[in-house]
C-alpha cells in the first residue's frame, strides 16, 4: 500500500466546487493532480477558479510566485477514467448519491493500481458500504473536507469497517501536509459534523416553512445571537440545498428517527432547482451565480 511521503500524483474525481478546492490544495503542495469530472465544462470551471485563487494567494503574500506557478503546471485534467490508472490516491468529490457513488468505486478499483488508496469525501454517506463494492475494503476511507477546501481549516476522517491502520494514518499525514487539523469519526450517518450541522439547517427551514419568522431573522438570530459566522439558511445555499437534502435523506433512513425528517420547503426548493449560490437563488435570490471564492 502506498505511503504519504510516497504519495506523488493524487486523483480527483468530481471537479465542482468541492473537488476543485481539494485539487488546489493536492497542487500547492506538490503533488501532480488528475481531475477527473464527466461534464467537460465543470473542468474549465474548475481550472479557472484554481488558477484565479492561486493569483490570489499569491497577490495577498500567502503563497511564493514559484510554488504558485510550479501548482498551476501540475494540473491535468480529464473525463477518461483510465487516465487516473497511475495514481497513488483517489479523493472522490462527485454528487451525493450513493447508486454513483457504487458504480464509481467499483470502476475505480478496476482501473487504478493495487496500492492506490480510496478516499471520498461524501458528507454523509457510508464508507463501509462504498467499500463493499471494491475488493480493497482496507484501503477505502472518508476524508470530508470542509467548504471551501482551501481555507476551511478541518479534515473529518471516518474508518471504515475495514480500514487499515496504514491506510489511516497515510489519509492523516496526506491532510496535514495540505495544512488541515484531523478529527476521527467512526463510520456513522452525517459522522460527526454533519450530524450536529444538518439537523440544525433542517430545523431552519421549518421555522421559515411554519411561518415562525422570516428567512433574514432566522439568519441573523443565528450570527448574532449564537455568533454563528453565517446564518443557517445563508449556509445552507453556500452548501447548496441539494447537497443538505441528500445528507438528510441519509441522516433520515440511516438513524430512523422523525426528527431527522426532511423539511417539505427544503425539498420543494430542491424540486425547483433552487439550489442556493450555485444556481443564483436557493433561499436568498443572488444577482449573478456567485462561484465560490477558494481564497
Ligand atoms: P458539485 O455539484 O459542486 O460538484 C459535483 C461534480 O461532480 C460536478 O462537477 C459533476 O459534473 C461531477 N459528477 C457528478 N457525477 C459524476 C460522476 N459519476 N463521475 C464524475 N463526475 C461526476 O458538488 P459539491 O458541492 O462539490 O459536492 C461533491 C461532494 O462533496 C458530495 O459528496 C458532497 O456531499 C461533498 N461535500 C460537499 C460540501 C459542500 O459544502 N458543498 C462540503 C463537504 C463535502
Amino acid at each position: 500500500m502506498v505511503l504519504t511521503a510516497e504519495i506523488k500524483t493524487v486523483g480527483i474525481v468530481g471537479g465542482g466546487q468541492m473537488g476543485s478546492g481539494i485539487a488546489q490544495l493536492a497542487l500547492v503542495s506538490g503533488m501532480d493532480v488528475w481531475l477527473f469530472d464527466l461534464d467537460s465544462n465543470a473542468l474549465t470551471k474548475a481550472t479557472n477558479s484554481i488558477n484565479s485563487s492561486i493569483q490570489r494567494f499569491i497577490d495577498k503574500g500567502q503563497l511564493s510566485q514559484e510554488i504558485g506557478s510550479g501548482a498551476v503546471r501540475r494540473l491535468s485534467c480529464t473525463s477518461r477514467l483510465e487516465d487516473l490508472q497511475s495514481v497513488d490516491v483517489i479523493i472522490e468529490a462527485i454528487v451525493e448519491s450513493e447508486d454513483a457513488k457504487k458504480k464509481l468505486f467499483s470502476d475505480l478499483d478496476r482501473i487504478v493500481k493495487g496500492s492506490a488508496i480510496l478516499a471520498s469525501n461524501t458528507s454523509s454517506i457510508s464508507i463501509t458500504r462504498l467499500a463493499s463494492v471494491t475488493g480493497r475494503p482496507n484501503q477505502v476511507i472518508g476524508m470530508h473536507f470542509m467548504n471551501p477546501p482551501p481555507i476551511m481549516k478541518l479534515v473529518e476522517i471516518v474508518r471504515c469497517a475495514d480500514t487499515s491502520e496504514e491506510t489511516f494514518m497515510t489519509v492523516k499525514t496526506l491532510a496535514e501536509r495540505f495544512g488541515k487539523k484531523v478529527i476521527c469519526s467512526q463510520d456513522y450517518p452525517g459522522f460527526i459534523v454533519n450530524r450536529i450541522l444538518m439537523p440544525m439547517i433542517n430545523e431552519a427551514f421549518f421555522t421559515l416553512y411554519t411561518g415562525v419568522a422570516t428567512k433574514e431573522d432566522i439568519d441573523s438570530g443565528m450570527k448574532l445571537g449564537t455568533n454563528h459566522p453565517m446564518g443557517p439558511l445563508e449556509l445552507a445555499d453556500f452548501i447548496g440545498l441539494d447537497v443538505c437534502l441528500s445528507i438528510m435523506k441519509v441522516l433520515h433512513a440511516g438513524l430512523g428517527d422523525n426528527k431527522y425528517w426532511p423539511c417539505p420547503l427544503l425539498v420543494q426548493y430542491v424540486d425547483a432547482g433552487r439550489l442556493g449560490r450555485k444556481r443564483g437563488i436557493g433561499v436568498y435570490t443572488y444577482e449573478k451565480v456567485v462561484e465560490p471564492k477558494l481564497s
